[in-house]
């Protein structure tokens, strides 16, 4: 007799309450009959309040500035994939991420991107105090950061509540979450630190959430620290690395 996925994951969320590991419990579901995607809305697993709800996004400058967000590999990937689901690990302003819900709307999809960043920035956000497009945008209060309620406004701007989600937590622990919950991606775009071992665990952390015949893509095969990542997770797990347009990709097989 199986047991439905809701109820796995109920299970699975008690185990862990109680002091199981994730590393037991992934076994656990992977040896479950239905393998473990949930296809409801990750919001409402994840929010309780819309996050956007009474936010002043009126007072925030129109800024979506980043890097490699308009890269026409966004549409190109949502047209061959029709996701149901999509998400980005590394998000800043937003700018991939409204790219990548143009796309999705266009097409008419029933689709959701969750969006995985502290908001706090990477490594190179904090080496230079004079690189206005890089420290400056972290926009500081207090000596905090608070580059995410640009990115919220960003959202309001364009108009995409309905259609993109902020995960603000470390890259590891979401997707922690996302093997807990079941959650699974048919498009997993990964932008967060470029350094190795950071990108390698993301590589390693992130694999397991594609969906059969999904994709794992990335930015900024110019940095040592992603290529190194990329190659060496490929090479040790038999995957072929192609490239579109500025991206790298990684496919599961069907
Ligand atoms: C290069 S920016 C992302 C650019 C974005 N995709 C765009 O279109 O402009 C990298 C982002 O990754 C986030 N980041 C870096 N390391 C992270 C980690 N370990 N967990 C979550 N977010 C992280 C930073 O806060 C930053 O916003």
């Amino acid at each position: 007799m199986s047991i439905s996925r809701c109820a796995q994951s109920w299970i699975k969320g008690v185990a862990y309450h109680f002091g199981f590991s994730l590393r037991r419990l992934r076994v656990a579901s992977r040896n479950a009959a239905s393998g473990g995607d949930f296809t409801g809305k990750v919001r409402s697993l994840l929010h309780k309040v819309d996050p956007y709800e009474g936010f002043p996004w009126q007072s925030y400058p129109d800024d979506a500035s980043g890097w490699g967000s308009a890269s026409p590999a966004f549409g190109e990937l949502v047209a061959a994939k029709r996701p149901q689901r999509i998400i980005e690990v590394g998000t800043w302003k937003g700018g991939s991420a409204l790219t990548l819900a143009e796309h999705v709307a266009q097409l008419g999809l029933d689709a959701e991107i969750i969006c995985v960043d502290t908001w706090l920035g990477a490594l190179e956000m904090w080496t230079d105090q004079e690189d206005e497009s890089r420290f400056g945008s972290l926009a500081l209060k207090h000596g905090y950061p608070t580059l995410y309620y640009q990115f919220l406004a960003n959202v309001c701007r364009a108009g995409r509540q309905s259609l993109i989600t902020p995960f603000p937590i470390p890259s590891v622990t979401a997707a922690q979450w996302f093997a807990l919950r079941d959650v699974r991606a048919d498009l997993i775009y990964i932008d967060g630190s470029h350094e190795e071992e950071d990108v390698y665990q993301d590589l390693v952390s992130y694999w397991d959430l594609v969906r059969p015949g999904g994709v794992l893509f990335g930015d900024d095969w110019g940095w040592d620290g992603v290529r190194f990542a990329v190659e060496r997770f490929a090479r040790e797990n038999g995957l072929t690395i192609t490239h579109r347009h500025d991206k790298w990709e990684l496919v599961r097989p069907a």
